[in-house]
């Protein structure tokens, strides 16, 4: 039976090398393990990087080849059995407005996924690319992930407020918590700018670790602080 309801989940961030590729990546798994169909966009072209993390060395094509050559997003699509995900990876590319044709192209595949969850890993920045269909069976919904430095949080201050000017659903994560004895604790954060956290996240030598090994945190140890707050997410969403 076809899906009725997509869950659409963009991950942003204005700034880079907050944790946004690894939030999705082991949002996505925690997801699959669940047993839900999901599928994990690299639509990061600036510094596409979801082969990378899940050991995927065989030849791909590209999120940005199906959408530029309009080719099926089904023929982009790979199983990465380990996290019980499909997943559409990135190649490191220049973007391109499209073409109208493109755009219908996008569009008309888009509307034909078959997923529970869609997530994409996006480039740092408020133009961050996304899948966007004017489906109704689409439910939107972003996740902005900051670490504690209170630069970052100010600039995706500017971020939420983009968000709510344009009645875009969002929740934020705080991403490394504890690594910076300088950084705003949580409390501080939604005293001082408003904002509502939906889950911390700590620093986690578990993170760097599964980079260093290709295979995601949530995967290696289910039971890491990481991974235990990474499926409070999951079970949230
Ligand atoms: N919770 C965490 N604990 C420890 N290190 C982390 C954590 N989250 C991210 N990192 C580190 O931060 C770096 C950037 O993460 P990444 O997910 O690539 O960020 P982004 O996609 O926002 O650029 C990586 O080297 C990763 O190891
Ligand atoms: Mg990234």
């Amino acid at each position: 039976m076809a899906i009725e309801q997509i869950h659409a989940i963009n991950v942003l961030s204005i700034k880079g090398g907050v944790g946004k590729t690894t939030v999705a990546i082991n949002l996505a798994v925690a997801l699959g393990h669940m047993g839900r169909k999901v599928l994990l966009i690299d639509g990061d072209p600036a510094n596409a990087s979801i082969a990378y993390h899940l050991h995927i060395d065989e030849p791909f094509i590209s999120i940005e080849e199906a959408v530029l050559e309009m080719r099926p997003l089904s023929e982009a699509i790979i199983r990465y059995k380990e996290g019980k995900i499909d997943v559409i990876p990135g190649m490191e590319s220049q973007t391109y407005p499209l073409s109208g044709a493109q755009t219908e192209h996008l569009q008309k595949e888009a509307n034909s996924l078959d997923y529970e969850y869609v997530i994409v890993d996006t480039s740092p920045g408020i133009m961050a690319p996304q899948i966007i269909t004017t489906d109704p069976k689409f439910l939107y919904h972003s996740l902005i992930v900051s670490t504690p430095y209170e630069p970052t949080i100010k600039s995706n201050k500017k971020l939420i407020e983009l968000l709510d000017e344009n009645g875009m659903p969002y929740s934020m994560i705080l991403n490394r918590n504890g690594a910076d004895p300088y950084g705003m604790s949580p409390s501080q954060i939604t005293k001082e700018y408003d904002i509502e956290i939906l889950q911390v996240l700590p620093e986690d030598e578990i993170v760097p670790r599964s980079i260093s090994k290709r295979t995601p945190a949530f995967l290696l140890n289910k039971n890491s602080e990481f991974s235990k707050k990474i499926a409070a997410i999951a079970k949230g969403l």
